[in-house]
Parts: structure tokens; C-alpha cells; sequence
């Protein structure tokens, strides 16, 4: 349904991307990811990065090497990206939304790393295979728009080269203030509120509360750096005082956390204001933990706010209490059952869903030691309970399903267009041949 244009778009990408020419016509990867993800066909595909593995471990990128995401499964963050497949699945069966098109979809695990993201965002509209000869303009339907990233920094990567191409991001969980800017981001948007007005809540309620001396911890990233800034300059204005100002390490460096920790101890600010990612922050409270500081007032930005690996027994003594910014819960019907029903395949693409299941049943696809359990792919989600199958508090994944529905519209419209003439909108080309007008 494509024409020639379009795929031809897409092919030469694939050569300015990852690729090296090596002879005329053939192109080879360099290095090989191991990209998690999840696929299904369709005339239209819909590419997503969600943050499925958060850190643990801190794994060297190289070309030399596979490199594998070697972190921990998070439930949570898998319900984040079911969320957006069955969305697709809700918009494939409604009539009146995009008819006659049937969307699919790639999913990748970022594994909170800008290096995976960034080539699962690269394989995204230029795939993934080692090599290809194929130059006469056939192959898969390109990914028209990408769902996340979930994190700033890597969005801000992404959209800096995908931007070039208008191929159009939009994050359901990057809240940067500094991705508002439209000429760098041209092709970026998002379905959550910029730092911008975080930071304004976060000093109301410091004002309310009369609390003028405050620390600050944020994470060294463009997330923690621009809100870090922001609150410093907003908070000289409301008359309040910045005691301690500490970032937090991309890495588990102890010694670094251990400082950190030492300074909030030793001053005699009472509030603590956090604006990190859970990822970058639990090791921090791990250590809050070990030195026993308790009598902290926390007040957490909307990225750890509801986050559940802080809803601990071993973090509540000292998390109690804590403040925060959410963002807006939502209901959406049907997603608890579409959780439940979900089967793993044998699809390699579906990887995703056999990490997740080994995950949750404890047991193996392919056994290799001795004492493992073997997975039949038979056994029942509705008989766990984990943050997967929790859908009383939708927020992240919210934004997902709002997200999926806003291309979808924006494609819906796109089609309802009359076609004229204009060269900026190259993208939307279909079988016509004609160009349609973006702006129409
Ligand atoms: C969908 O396809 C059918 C059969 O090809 C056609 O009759 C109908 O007009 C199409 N609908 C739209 C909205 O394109
Ligand atoms: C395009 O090229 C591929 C591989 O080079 C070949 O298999 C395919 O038949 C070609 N398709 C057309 C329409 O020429
Ligand atoms: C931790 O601190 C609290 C309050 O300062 C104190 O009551 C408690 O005994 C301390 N716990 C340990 C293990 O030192």
C-alpha cells in the first residue's frame, strides 16, 4: 500500500544509519544487540521503546562484543507495554477508526541504557537484518511513528537524528523541559506535562507548607539536570534557600552514594527534594537504609512518585510520608483481561514475551542446570499478583494507551485529507503517488 517513495526513504536510512557499505549494493551491521521486543504484523506499523529491564547491572558497550541487557525485569514497565498492544488491538477492531488498515506494531527494551535505545530506535526504521542486497524498494512497512522513549535523555537522542526525517516520537513518560524546544525537536511531542510546571507544583508546596530550607538530589542526566536547574532558579524567587544540592551517579558507584547519603545525614535541612528515575535513585535509598536516616520529609518527582519498587517494607520506615507529583491516573476498560490472556509464541521477535513469562513463573524455556523449572506456557496470570496485573493504578500506561491513540488519530486524519503538492510531507505518501499535505 506503500509507494515506491516512501520504502525508498526508508532503504536509504537504512545506509546512512547503522550500516557500512562493504561492496557495492551489500551492507552489514556493525556489532550485534540483542534487541528484546515484541512484534506483530500489519499494514502499518507502530514502533515503541519501553523501559522493560531497569538496572542492576552495568554492562560496556561495544561493537566487539554482543551486548545483552543484563537487568532486572520490571512487571510494572512490561504492563506498559502490553498497554500499548492492546491499544493497537482496541483500534484494529474499531470500524471507525482507520478502516481498512490494520496496524502492527515492534516493541523494544530500552534497558534504561542510551545505547540500546538509540539502536533499538535505528532498528526500528531501518531493521534489523545483518545484511541486505535488496535495493529495488520491497520489504517490510516502515515504522510511521515511534511510541516513547520513556526516559529524556535517550528521547532527546532519538529525536535529534529521527527528527531530521520527521518521523514522528511521541512519549508517554519524557518530561525534559528542554524537548518543548520545536526547532531542535521538530517531530517530538509527548502525552505528559514538561518539568515546567512540576517544578511550579513542587514550590507551591513547599510554600505551603512554609518550608524555605530544602535539599536537592537529582540525577545526572538531562531529566535530573534541567528540573535540578529549573527548581533552583524558581526557588530563589519564592524566598527559599537550597541547603545541599547532590547529583546522583548513572552507575552504582558506593562510594559516590555513600557521600551523598553522608551529606543529607549531616545537614540540618528536613525536606529532601528528588527529581530522578527509580533506576538512578534505588540505590540511593538502599544506602538511606544501611545508615538509618530516618526523619527525612521526601518530596518526590513524578517519576519515582508512584513507582512501586519504593512500596516496600524495607522502605517504608523511612519513605513514609513522602510527597510527591503524579500523573493523572485513568481507567481503561478491558486491559485487565487482556493482561491475563496473554501467551507466550515461539516467535523470536516475541522474545519479550518469554522474558517476561520465565520471569514470572520462575521456570525456563530451554533448561540448562540442573534444579531449573521448565516453562509449559500453559500456566495462569490470573492466579499471580504483581505490578503486571495491577491496573488499579494506570498512570504511565495511561499515557501509553493515550499516545498509541493519538497517532492513530493523526493518521486517521491524515488519510481523510485532500492531497495537494508540499514537499515537507514527504512521509505520508500512499498508493496515490501523491503527496499528502501535513498540514491540510
Ligand atoms: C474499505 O474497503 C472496502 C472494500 O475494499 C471499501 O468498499 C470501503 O470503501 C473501504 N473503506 C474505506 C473507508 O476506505
Ligand atoms: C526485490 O529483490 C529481492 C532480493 O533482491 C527479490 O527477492 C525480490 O523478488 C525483488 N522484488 C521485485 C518486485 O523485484
Ligand atoms: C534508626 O534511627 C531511629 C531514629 O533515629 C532509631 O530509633 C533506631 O533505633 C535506629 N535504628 C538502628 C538500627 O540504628
Amino acid at each position: 500500500m506503500w509507494t515506491a517513495q516512501i520504502i525508498c526513504l526508508y532503504l536509504s536510512f537504512k545506509f546512512n544509519s547503522a550500516a557500512s557499505i562493504l561492496r557495492s549494493g551489500t551492507c552489514q551491521l556493525q556489532g550485534r544487540f540483542r534487541l528484546n521486543g515484541m512484534y506483530q504484523a500489519g499494514d502499518v506499523i507502530l514502533g515503541g521503546l519501553f523501559e522493560v529491564h531497569f538496572l542492576t547491572v552495568f554492562p560496556e558497550l561495544s561493537f566487539r562484543t554482543d551486548v545483552y541487557c543484563l537487568c532486572e525485569f520490571a512487571q510494572m514497565f512490561f504492563q506498559q507495554a502490553q498497554t500499548m498492544v492492546f491499544a493497537i488491538d482496541e483500534i484494529n477492531k474499531n470500524p471507525d477508526l482507520l478502516p481498512n488498515i490494520t496496524l502492527g506494531y515492534q516493541l523494544y527494551d530500552n534497558c534504561v541504557m542510551l545505547g540500546m535505545a538509540f539502536r533499538a530506535a535505528l532498528s526500528l526504521v531501518s531493521g534489523t537484518e545483518v545484511s541486505f542486497s535488496n535495493l529495488n524498494c520491497t520489504g517490510p512497512p516502515p515504522v510511521i511513528g515511534i511510541v516513547g522513549d520513556s526516559n529524556s535523555t535517550p528521547s532527546i537522542a532519538i529525536s535529534s537524528v529521527l527528527g531530521l526525517f520527521r518521523v514522528p516520537i511521541v512519549s508517554y513518560f519524557a518530561t525534559c523541559s528542554c524537548l518543548s524546544n520545536r526547532k531542535k525537536y521538530p517531530s517530538f511531542f509527548r502525552t505528559i506535562p514538561s518539568d515546567a510546571f512540576q517544578v511550579r507544583a513542587m514550590i507551591k508546596i513547599l510554600k505551603h507548607f512554609g518550608w524555605t530550607w530544602v535539599g536537592l538530589v537529582y540525577s545526572d542526566d538531562d531529566y535530573g539536570n534541567h528540573a535540578a536547574q529549573s527548581f533552583l532558579q524558581d526557588i530563589q524567587v519564592f524566598g527559599g534557600c537550597v541547603a545541599f544540592s547532590e547529583i546522583l551517579p548513572l552507575d552504582n558507584n558506593r562510594k559516590y552514594i555513600q557521600h551523598t547519603v553522608g551529606v543529607i545525614q549531616a545537614s540540618t535541612a528536613r525536606v529532601v527534594v528528588v527529581f530522578s528515575t527509580s533506576t538512578y535513585l534505588l540505590p540511593l535509598m538502599d544506602e538511606v537504609v544501611l545508615q538509618n536516616v530516618t526523619d527525612r520529609q521526601w518530596i518526590a518527582s513524578e517519576a519515582w512518585a508512584t513507582s512501586p519498587v519504593f512500596h516496600t517494607q524495607r522502605l517504608l520506615p523511612f519513605l513514609g510520608g513522602t510527597l510527591g507529583i503524579a500523573i493523572r491516573r485513568g481507567e481503561i476498560q478491558g486491559l485487565h483481561e487482556f493482561l491475563l490472556h496473554l501467551r507466550p509464541n515461539n516467535d523470536q521477535r516475541n522474545n519479550m514475551v518469554r522474558i517476561f513469562w520465565e520471569n514470572m513463573f520462575k521456570c525456563r524455556f530451554n533448561i540448562e542446570g540442573r534444579g531449573e523449572k521448565m516453562c509449559s506456557g500453559q500456566e495462569d496470570l490470573s492466579n499471580t499478583d504483581t505490578a503486571y496485573t495491577d491496573v488499579s493504578e494506570l498512570r504511565a500506561s495511561y499515557n501509553v494507551y493515550k499516545t498509541v491513540y493519538s497517532l492513530a488519530h493523526a493518521l486517521h486524519d491524515l488519510m481523510q485529507c485532500v492531497l495537494t503538492l508540499d514537499e515537507e510531507a514527504l512521509y505520508w505518501n500512499f498508493e496515490t503517488k501523491k503527496v499528502i499535505n501535513i498540514t491540510c
